[in-house]
């Protein structure tokens, strides 16, 4: 049994602290860095200041996970972590035990599965990326680190997505298409067309709306 601080207190942080105890690990508080929420407590545990974690929690014993989600932007989940990991702290991956993943797919470390979700033979979840309730990841895709898959997203068999993109609630990538890093797909999105990454596709089939200068 592990024993996880949840870094954030959010409602991404909740999911994250509900699958735990669904996998029958123990969350011992939540931390983050908002000072209107330290002192008070979430789901019963603690909210304690995340600048001060190595005061309360020895990092030798206690792993953290990442409840910070990413909506827009995955930029921030990835700071915290990365300085974190940077100050000698080990993230646990998380697995929902109502997630169903193949004995043939990769969920590299840090990476959370949840309730829900299917992830298929030859897949390959990256660090720190989030298959989030209910979406399906077909056969033989490649996740990049940081990615946010939003319930529901469909990403169908030999799909690439780069790093640090996010892939709305609903929106199905097609069998195999390449989407580059930073990418950001509007809910409800169907991708039928690669695209290179750094800008926003929306609707059916999806189309750029923005790309970066
Ligand atoms: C695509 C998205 C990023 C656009 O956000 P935005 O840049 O703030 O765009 P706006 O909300 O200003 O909308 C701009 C236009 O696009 C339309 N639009 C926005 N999102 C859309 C979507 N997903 N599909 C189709 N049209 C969409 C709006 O209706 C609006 O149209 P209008 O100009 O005719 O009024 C966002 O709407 C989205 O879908 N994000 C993903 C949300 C999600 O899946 N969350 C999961 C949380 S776990």
């Amino acid at each position: 049994m592990r024993d996880i601080v949840v870094i954030g207190a959010g409602g991404h942080a909740a999911v994250v602290a509900d699958a735990i105890r669904c996998g029958r690990d123990t969350v011992v508080a939540f931390a983050d860095a908002d000072p209107a929420k330290i002192g008070w407590s979430l789901q019963g545990a603690s909210i304690v200041d995340e600048a001060r974690i190595g005061a309360s929690f020895d990092r030798d014993t206690y792993l953290l996970a990442n409840g910070i989600g990413g909506v827009r932007d995955t930029t921030l989940r990835r700071r915290v972590q990365e300085q974190l990991e940077h100050d000698g702290w080990r993230f646990a991956t998380i697995r929902h035990p109502a997630a169903i993943v193949s004995d043939h797919a990769t969920i590299v470390d840090g990476a959370q599965v949840l309730a829900g979700c299917i992830v298929q033979a030859g897949a390959h979840i990256g660090r720190g990326a989030i298959v989030n309730t209910g979406a399906i990841v077909e056969h033989d895709c490649t996740i990049g680190e940081w990615t946010h898959l939003a319930p529901a997203a469909t990403v169908c068999g030999d799909v690439t997505i780069g790093a640090g993109s996010i892939v709305g609630a609903r929106a199905v990538v097609i069998q195999g298409i390449r989407i580059g890093a930073e990418t950001l797909i509007g809910a409800g999105a169907v991708v039928v067309r690669n695209f290179e990454g750094g800008g926003t596709l929306y609707g059916v089939p999806a189309r750029p709306i923005r790309t970066k200068a």
